[in-house]
């Protein structure tokens, strides 16, 4: 095998240099030389799990893309377990992928795997979530992760009225009693999520418009291991349970992902919220999944935060195809991704809040979903 991979890897080099002896031996010739051992190169695509429509429709959008420049997928996802991913990477890696597309369960599980992708001469892509405490990681695409939490807050403090449709301050005082939520801890976006919130929402808390009735505001007390449904569930039963007892309402739950709003709602409306003398809280979310949206619609969950996953699958696809036709992918944040290693050089997309009043423009009209689909 090790022999084979030298032979392989001494045509390579040949052809190169043949390449390099015809166009006058220019820079550019490591591009065609790139270009041309790469034709048809398989590239693997890790994703956490299925059971979040959003990675499936990431999977489905990257897969495709890939083909459709010529490349071979091995498509992987790993049910939300450690090992099963590090084995599926592994197995990417001896399967002869050139490029790797992960998006991580832990992102400081692989690291093993990164290293041996290195050696190879493997190109890494951190896929939405960044892969962190090692070097071997090239690229990274995104949204901005810190702005999805800024505008998680804002939503809430819109749906609390305490900010009006344009953003200013109403002069309303509240006090409103919100409990918040966070994602998983072995993350990096859930606390660029939290921070974006929190730093959103210090003033009002400061100054007693926003109450957190039941005292928890830190990251790690709020935190929801593997963005678990039923975690968040179990967590919002408690809450109620302690901090509601005296007749008090919820008002507002600051939720970073919608998985995690259809499982406080169900707690909530287990307790007694969701009738007109008791309405739901305002929930806000996160990825604008189907059931979400369609709770958004019914005037449950009040908003969530749309990323559009066609977006993020095609600019991994187009960063893969420059990385392997000898192009530099192009980046527009080369700061803000710390991985405790390396800042890891990204693109970063936008996100855009999702209410009842603009699912139709954002979400309809952009072909993300058709009408049947809300159904
Ligand atoms: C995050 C991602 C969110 C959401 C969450 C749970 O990493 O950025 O959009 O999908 O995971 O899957």
């Amino acid at each position: 095998m090790k022999t084979r991979r030298l032979l392989i890897g001494v045509a390579a080099v040949g052809l190169a240099l043949s390449l390099a002896a015809c166009s006058g031996g220019r820079a550019s010739t490591t591009t065609s030389s790139a270009s041309s051992n790469n034709k048809g190169a398989l590239v693997g695509v890790a994703m956490p799990t299925k059971v979040s429509e959003r990675w499936i429709k990431d999977g489905d959008a990257v897969k495709s893309d890939l083909e459709k420049l010529g490349y071979k997928v091995d498509l992987e996802y790993a049910d939300n377990k450690i090992p099963q991913q590090v084995l599926q990477v592994s197995n990417m890696i001896t399967k002869g992928a050139k490029i790797l597309i992960v998006a991580s369960i832990d992102g400081g599980s692989l690291s093993d795997q990164l290293d041996t992708a290195a050696k190879a001469g493997i190109k890494v892509i951190s896929y939405d979530r960044l892969l962190t405490g090692d070097k071997n990681v090239d690229y990274y695409v995104s949204f901005d992760n810190y702005k999805v939490g800024v505008d998680q807050a804002n939503s809430l403090l819109t749906g609390l009225g305490v900010l009006d449709a344009a953003g200013k301050p109403t002069g309303k005082k509240g006090p409103f009693n919100v409990e918040l939520f966070a994602g998983s801890a072995d993350d990096n976006n859930a606390t660029f999520f939290f921070n974006g919130a929190m730093d959103t929402l210090k003033k009002y808390i400061d100054d007693g418009t926003i109450v957190i009735k039941s005292g928890q505001t830190g990251f790690t007390q709020v935190a929801t291991q593997q963005w678990d449904p039923a975690t968040a569930k179990a967590r919002m039963q408690n809450l109620v349970a302690k901090s509601y007892s005296d007749g008090s309402n919820v008002n507002g739950v600051l939720s970073p992902y919608d998985g995690l709003s259809i499982g406080i709602i169900s707690a909530l409306q287990g307790a007694g919220y969701g009738s007109a003398t008791k309405p739901l809280p305002i929930i806000t979310g996160q990825d604008a999944e189907a059931a979400s949206v369609k709770s958004i619609i019914a005037g449950q969950q009040y908003s969530t935060v749309y990323k559009d996953t066609r977006k993020l699958a095609d600019k991994a696809a187009e960063m893969a195809n420059d990385i392997l036709t000898g192009k530099t992918p192009q980046v527009n944040d080369t700061k803000s991704y710390d991985n405790k290693v390396k800042v890891v050089p990204t693109f970063l997309f936008q996100p855009t809040v999702v209410t009842k009043d603009n699912y139709k423009k954002v979400l309809l009209d952009s072909g993300y979903y058709t009408e049947a689909d809300l159904k």
